[in-house]
Order: structure tokens, then C-alpha cells, then sequence
């Protein structure tokens, strides 16, 4: 029933090497490992949500797991996110950060593997342990995260390998203009991080769209993110809020009201600057 009301939740675009993503999967950063991530990943699981948005990092991979084992929904049906965290960068440490990620998960190959930040130094390297993962076919795409066109050029100069999606901060406060057209040109997949800006959405014209469209300034925002071509993965840990998010897929913004969302941008940052990474 909910799989049907929900069929476009398995919808996504193509990756460079062929392998489809969904449009929209739950992030589960600041999700607590347990009864809190299980059951975020359950109730999205049971919305039609097929993308689930983890990282080493947020510490909860054991619970995602668990709850994508338990949901009864094929393994494969499923696409799961994860990422080598900063700490672990480096070739032969991001090859056993993998290892520790994939026994966490509990699964035998991840979808897609992310490098979480471009660590000054490392990035390079841990690039080209993703590149040998992809090859022993163990994660089916390989992407970045945080990464500007500078740190993109260099792994791609290296390697000649194109990552297959770029995870960054965009939100209506962030478009991302200059990168977003950088990544729609060399085909990498942009995906949006605090899509919700962390929930703080009270915005005029947000709430003005949100009236006009008959729906929130969420579901605004998120179907934003759908019409400008980037994946999104907004939080929620309240399952309400998690259906809420996930029904976006029944209107469309006018191109009208599309650039009223884009003239908020202020070029803002909620989060850190991939340009300064020291932690
Ligand atoms: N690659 C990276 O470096 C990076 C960095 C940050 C995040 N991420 C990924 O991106 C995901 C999303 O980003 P995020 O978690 O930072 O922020 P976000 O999704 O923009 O916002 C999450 C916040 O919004 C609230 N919220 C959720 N749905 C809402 C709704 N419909 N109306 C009002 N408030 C709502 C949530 O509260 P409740 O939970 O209480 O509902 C939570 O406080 C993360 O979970 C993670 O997977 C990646």
C-alpha cells in the first residue's frame, strides 16, 4: 500500500557508470546508534524511502543495518550511503575503514561509498582506495563529498576516474551555482546535505509557496532540490516529518516560483568550509 501511494521514491537518476540512485533517501546524521536510528530507518523503510544516508562518522551504521535486515524489504531494493571519515583517510585505511563500515552494516557490498571531506594531504590517496574498492566490485558507485572544484579536478587529474556523486551543503541560503554547473558538466551527481537547513524554514516566501502549493515549506524546499536535478537527503528521526518529506513527488514548481527560491541565496554556509578542513 505505502510502496504504491510511494512508487516514485524509487525514482533517480542514472550515475556516470550506469547505476541508478533514488532522488530522495533519509539522512541519519545526529541519529543516535539504537533504538532511534532503527527506527527512523524502519519508519522511512515503510514510507517507500529505498536511500538510506549514513556515514562512519555519525556512528550508527550497526542500527541501519539492523533495520534495513528487519524491514523485510530485499537488501537489494535498498541503496545505502556511507562514508570514510577524515581520521581514516589515507589508502590502506580507508581500505580497512571500508572493511569496518561494510561488517558494521552488516552487508556484503555497499552502493555507494563516499569520501566524507577532502583532507589536505589525504584525499588524494583515499581516492584511489575507493577506486580499488569499485574495482574488486564491492561498493557499486564511488563518490566525494565536500569537495570543490579544485579538490575534484585533482582526484579526476590523478585518476582519470570521474566520481559518480558529489555530496555538499545546498540548501535555498547555498545553490552552489559555480560547483553545481562544474559537476553538471563533468556528469558527478549533486546531492544535497541539510537540505532543511537544520528545520529552520521559516522563510516568507517559503511560507508563501508552501500556501500557494498547498503543502510545507519542507516539501518546498525538498521538491527544489528535485526540479534543480540534485539528490536529496533531508533527517528526521519523528516519522511523521519522515512521510511529510518524502511527499514531493505529486506537484511541480513553476519555473516562476523555482527562481523566487533561488534569489535566496546568500551563499551561506550552516556547515563547515570544505576549504578549511582540520578536523
Ligand atoms: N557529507 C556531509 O558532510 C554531511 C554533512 C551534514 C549532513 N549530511 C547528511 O545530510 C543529511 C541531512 O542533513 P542534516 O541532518 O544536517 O540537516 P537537515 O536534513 O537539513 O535538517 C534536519 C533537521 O530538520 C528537522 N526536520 C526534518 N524534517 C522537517 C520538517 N518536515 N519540518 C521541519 N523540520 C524538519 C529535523 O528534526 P527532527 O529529526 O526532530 O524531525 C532536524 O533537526 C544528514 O542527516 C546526513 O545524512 C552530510
Amino acid at each position: 500500500m505505502s510502496n504504491q501511494r510511494n512508487a516514485a521514491l524509487n525514482d533517480g537518476p542514472v550515475l556516470n557508470n550506469g547505476v541508478q540512485m533514488p532522488w530522495l533517501g533519509l539522512g541519519v546524521f545526529k541519529t543516535r546508534e539504537g533504538t532511534e536510528v532503527i527506527n527512523a530507518v524502519k519508519n522511512a523503510i515503510d514510507a517507500g524511502y529505498r536511500s538510506i544516508d549514513t556515514a562512519a562518522y555519525y556512528q550508527n551504521e550497526t542500527g541501519v543495518g539492523k533495520a534495513i535486515r528487519e524491514s523485510g524489504v530485499p537488501r537489494e531494493e535498498i541503496f545505502i550511503t556511507t562514508k570514510v571519515w577524515n581520521s581514516d583517510q589515507g589508502y590502506h585505511s580507508t581500505l580497512k575503514a571500508f572493511e569496518n563500515s561494510r561488517q558494521k552494516l552488516g552487508v556484503e557490498y555497499i552502493d555507494l561509498y563516499l569520501v566524507h571531506w577532502a583532507v589536505p594531504g589525504k584525499y588524494r590517496e583515499t581516492w584511489k582506495a575507493l577506486i580499488h574498492l569499485y574495482k574488486q566490485g564491492v561498493v557499486r558507485a564511488i563518490g566525494v563529498s565536500n569537495h570543490q572544484i579544485t579538490h575534484l579536478k585533482a582526484i579526476i587529474e590523478d585518476s582519470g576516474v570521474i566520481p559518480a556523486v558529489n555530496q555538499v551543503e545546498f540548501h535555498p541560503l547555498l545553490t552552489q551555482q559555480e560547483l553545481r554547473q562544474f559537476c553538471q558538466e563533468q556528469g558527478i551527481q549533486m546531492e544535497a546535505w541539510r537540505p532543511l537547513m537544520n528545520g529552520e524554514l521559516d522563510d516568507p516566501v517559503l511560507k508563501d509557496l508552501a500556501l500557494k502549493y498547498g503543502k510545507t515549506p519542507a516539501q518546498i524546499v525538498l521538491r527544489w532540490d528535485l526540479q534543480k536535478g540534485v539528490i536529496t537527503i533531508p533527517k528526521s528521526v519523528r516519522k511523521e516529518r519522515i512521510i511529510e518529506n518524502s511527499q514531493i513527488f505529486d506537484f511541480q514548481l513553476t519555473d516562476e516560483d523555482m527562481q523566487r527560491i533561488d534569489g535566496l541565496n546568500q551563499d551561506l554556509r550552516l556547515g563547515p568550509d570544505p576549504d578549511r578542513v582540520n578536523f
